[in-house]
């Protein structure tokens, strides 16, 4: 074939029709030979007697199998009875109703895509989200079609003693040539999307949890033998999450027993079969020697989003994939909540928002931009997005906050109630929201529908006579692919005013509060037009706005604060995400000042800055009645990312020695408060993953990164130390990360042997490996490059394994913008062969690989043309997979 003789087809939402046929009953039978798995599948069928008949037959999905025989209620058809191509098996004269046996042989040994069944180390396991299940058998593979399943696994009792499919055990024992099996019934009718199967050598842990009603359920967590001392926060935290999903949803778990199994091979994170989920190893495994604070919140959250989809997902589950944020947007709003609730809401909500400002807002202005709900894809895997998951957590986030908590509650009882076991839309769930409500949230949809970031412009006026503060607010939102014009969005924007001591009371002119959201010193403005404006009156003073408190929503604000605003905010507002947010704003302007200073050619070592920044930031350090949570944030500078997003064009340089010179500045003049500070923490005390010694070590490890920048020998002395006497990953890895970083000359030695010693001391820990590679290929120091394609060739890269491309090339790519961005072009080069080389192996992990390249437009002309020559490369390669086709496509429009 040709370069592309067939482009891949776009799938349109308004294609959609309903099934013709439905599968009551699904039987499936794997024999996992040493070689091939041949799976016998029989399904009982009929047809739905909601669709008129199109005459076509049936047509089921089925990708990479080896066709052995079908036949329909025990008998064999003939060749010419059915029509077999690379993705279907049809049967043009398929009865109204009637059982169909089909047999395939496939390959799990060589599918490297980790998608359907596939070998992971010893394992086998599946992942079949969104298509994966008709690389397994020929099935209706779409969640609108629901069946009940029974699974039968057999295979080699010695090698594979476990073997889990999803629902209750029904049956196991012995068979022929040293072989076991075991028969698996799901009761609940479930699409083939959350499939699961796996077989192999694990070892367990068990727990119980008694569910609100009183029934017992067994819970295991599956792991290699190595990993046994690693589940306990993954248990805690599955059961902190079942309860929390009875008190706070009323949704109580609904089979006898629940399983996770950790896997090594994973695309994603982890996946929500029911009652077996599978995860990314990343996701589940935690002990203190191994695991970051990053880590402990990542299982937690990542263990209770898995669990609370099985209400969120598959008892209520997608009518078609376009409606992929029903569950994933809704889910990620139920974990966020809950990790707010387990540990530090405001930690929790400015982690989540830094990360949809700088990564979702850049999707959203890119040529991969698409509604919450998207109206057309080439390759479904592609739209697993920051867009459909985390704007689609603020979507409902915004649902939530407009209802309050009571309704909010109400109208999810409702849906869940309503829809249990439907595959249902967005609209679906919105309908429910407003039937408990009585609200009309037709215009609010418009979130669903239309991408794009939408843009306020605030402006003010002050009346001094009249005591009336004029607070007008505009609402834009610029072009996206398909969508040169937008309608205005139902905005809330959560405010209040502040005075010279503290908050200012609240009176809008013609506007009662509304009891549910306000209080004397708070309210929500609902934008509905592209234009409000607002008149507070009866106000002592001129005020400082306090704007989109809590980010009230998803939207980039503009809005003119003068840098003693900011210092007014930070130090006095009420809401803990304004003051966070007017921390990053100065910041912002102090490294932009000096960014001029750069771009004229100024030397940057004993630069000046802004004394208010240094000032804010002493206030900080110094006052103890503060949230060291809250400090640790406030003084963490923003991300290169985050400041490139703030830009027209993004310069790369100018902004990485920018940043640096403002970060030494600080640590220059506040280096006896941020010494104190790291001194007087006690490096001896018993690791807890608890919210406030994250926070404790966060903010001593933030102020070691500041000092380090000083290059003396003592501080490096110290950042050694810490990493001999750490007992536990988090202080271990901040420390070999500032010294890889460490541009001082005595740092070298001590970088090598560090950095030997926490290899030869975690070579067999490859969570713990994968921190190895990331630390090294985020590294700003120049030589980076060379030490990635180094690395490459290490025994420790395992090049097709997700976990270690993520590490070392979606590190260097995605986290280490001044060496991916070198102006010789080399960065580009290697992320473009590590593409090409991905691209047949795993076209999943090879697509997202391509994001950085999504963004070459918002670069200077000359980094523009050496990406987008690298993208015209990927695009000539004559098997292009459609994932990685669908993402170079749209971005060279
Ligand atoms: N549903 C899984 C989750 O909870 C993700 C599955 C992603 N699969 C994929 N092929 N992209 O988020
Ligand atoms: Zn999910």
């Amino acid at each position: 074939m040709s370069a592309r003789d067939a482009q891949p087809k776009a799938i349109q939402l308004k294609d959609y029709r309903p099934p013709e046929y439905l599968i009551d009953r699904t039987e499936l039978h794997f024999d996992l030979g040493a070689d091939k798995t041949r799976v016998t599948s029989t399904l009982t069928l009929r047809r739905n007697p909601d669709v008129t008949p199109t005459g076509k037959g049936l047509t089921l999905h089925g990708q990479e199998i080896e066709l052995v025989s079908v036949s329909i209620d025990g008998r064999t058809l003939s060749d010419n009875d059915y029509r077999l191509d690379d993705e279907t098996l049809t049967l043009p004269e398929a009865p109204e109703q009637f059982e169909l046996t089909t047999v395939g042989d496939i390959d799990p040994k060589n599918n490297t895509s980790l998608e359907g069944l596939y070998r992971s180390r010893t394992m086998y396991c599946t992942q079949c989200e969104a298509e994966g299940f008709r690389k397994i058998t020929w099935y209706l593979d779409r969640p609108d079609v629901m069946s009940e399943f029974f699974t039968t696994v057999v295979a080699d009792e010695k090698q594979f003693p476990v073997l889990l499919s999803n629902g209750n055990l029904i049956e196991q024992g012995s068979a022929d040539n040293g072989r076991h099996f075991a028969t698996w019934h799901d009761p609940h009718k479930k699409p083939a999307y959350l499939f699961a199967l796996v077989a192999g050598n694990l070892e367990h842990i068990e727990d119980t949890f008694t569910t609100m009603s009183g029934r017992d359920v067994t819970l295991k967590i599956f792991v290699e033998a190595k990993d046994l001392d690693k589940c306990g926060h993954a248990m805690t935290s599955l059961k902190n999450a079942m309860r929390w999903d009875e008190e706070q949803y009323g949704r109580e778990y609904d089979l006898d027993i629940f399983m996770i199994v950790a896997v090594d091979d994973f695309n994603m994170g982890a996946m929500e079969n029911k009652g077996l989920n599978i995860f990314n190893t990343a996701c589940v495994l935690a002990k203190p020697e191994t695991t970051t604070d990053a880590g402990f919140q990542r299982v937690e959250g990542v263990v209770a989003h898995e669990y609370f989809h099985n209400w969120s997902g598959n008892r209520v589950t997608c009518r078609d994939w376009f409606q992929l944020s029903l569950k994933e947007g809704f889910t990620v709003y139920r974990d966020a909540t809950f990790s707010a609730d387990m540990g530090s809401p405001t930690f929790k909500r400015v982690e989540d928002v830094s990360m949809l400002r700088t990564l979702q807002f850049a999707e959203d202005a890119g040529p991969m931009a698409h509604p919450v709900r998207p109206d057309s894809y080439i390759e479904i895997s592609n739209f697993y997005t920051l867009t459909i998951y985390e704007k689609g957590n603020e979507v409902v986030r915004m649902l939530a906050n407009l209802l309050g908590p009571e309704l909010f509650r109400k109208g999810t009882d409702l849906y869940f109630e309503r829809h249990d076991g439907q595959a249902v839309t967005t609209e679906d769930f919105v309908a429910a929201l407003e039937a408990v409500s009585g609200r009309d949230l037709t215009q609010f949809k418009r979130w669903y529908d239309q991408a794009g970031t939408p843009k306020l412009t605030v402006t003010d006026r002050w009346d001094e006579d009249a005591g009336e503060y004029h607070l007008t607010i505009a609402q834009t939102c610029p072009p996206t692919p398909g969508q040169p014009e937008k309608q205005p969005f139902h905005i809330p924007v959560a405010m209040g005013l502040l005075g010279s001591a503290g908050s200012l009371p609240l009176k809008i002119k013609g506007q009662a509060p509304n009891p549910e959201t306000d209080d004397n010193t708070h309210t929500v403005l609902e934008l509905t037009e592209a234009e409000h404006t607002f008149v507070f009156e009866q106000l002592p003073e001129k005020p400082v706005p306090s704007l989109l408190r809590g980010f009230s929503a998803p939207v980039k604000l503009y809005y003119g604060y003068s840098r003693d605003d900011l210092m007014r905010l930070m130090s006095g507002d009420s809401d803990g995400f304004c003051r966070w947010d007017a921390s990053q704003q100065l910041a912002i302007e102090v490294i932009e000042d000096v960014m001029v200073a750069y771009q004229k050619g100024e030397d940057l070592s004993g630069i000046t800055i802004d004394g208010r920044l240094i000032e804010a930031n002493r206030l900080l350090l110094q006052d103890d009645s503060l949230d060291k949570a809250m400090v640790a944030l406030m003084l963490s500078l923003p991300s290169e990312a985050y400041l490139g997003e703030q830009q027209d064009e993004i310069q790369v340089e100018a902004i990485h020695h920018s940043r640096a010179a403002v970060k030494r500045a600080l640590a220059e003049a506040l280096k006896p408060e941020l010494t104190q500070i790291y001194r007087a923490y006690d490096h001896g005390k018993p690791y807890r993953p608890t919210a406030d010694d994250i926070a404790e070590r966060s903010l001593k490890n933030a102020a070691l990164s500041y000092l380090m920048t000083l290059n003396e020998p003592e501080m490096i002395e110290a950042c050694e130390q810490q990493y001999r006497q750490a007992n536990n990953m988090t202080d271990a890895i901040a420390a070999v990360g500032e010294l890889v970083n460490s541009q001082a000359s005595g740092a070298e030695t001590v970088r090598e042997q560090v950095l030997a010693d926490f290899y030869q001391t975690w070579k067999d820990e490859p969570l713990v490996v994968d921190q190895w590679l990331r630390v090294q290929a985020t590294s700003s120091r120049s030589n980076t490059l060379d030490v990635v394609h180094e690395l490459e060739q290490h025994p420790a890269f395992e090049p097709n394994n997700p976990n270690k491309i993520r590490a070392l090339v979606g590190a260097f790519t995605n986290a280490n913008p001044i060496n991916f961005h070198r102006a010789d072009g080399a960065g580009y080069r290697f992320l473009g062969d590590q593409i090409l080389r991905l691209n047949s192996v795993n076209p999943q992990i090879a697509a997202r690989l391509v994001t950085p390249f999504t963004r070459w437009k918002r670069y200077p002309k000359a980094q523009q043309e050496l990406m987008h020559a690298e993208l015209e490369r990927i695009k000539a390669e004559p098997k292009l997979s459609k994932d990685v086709y669908e993402v170079v496509s749209k971005s060279l429009v």
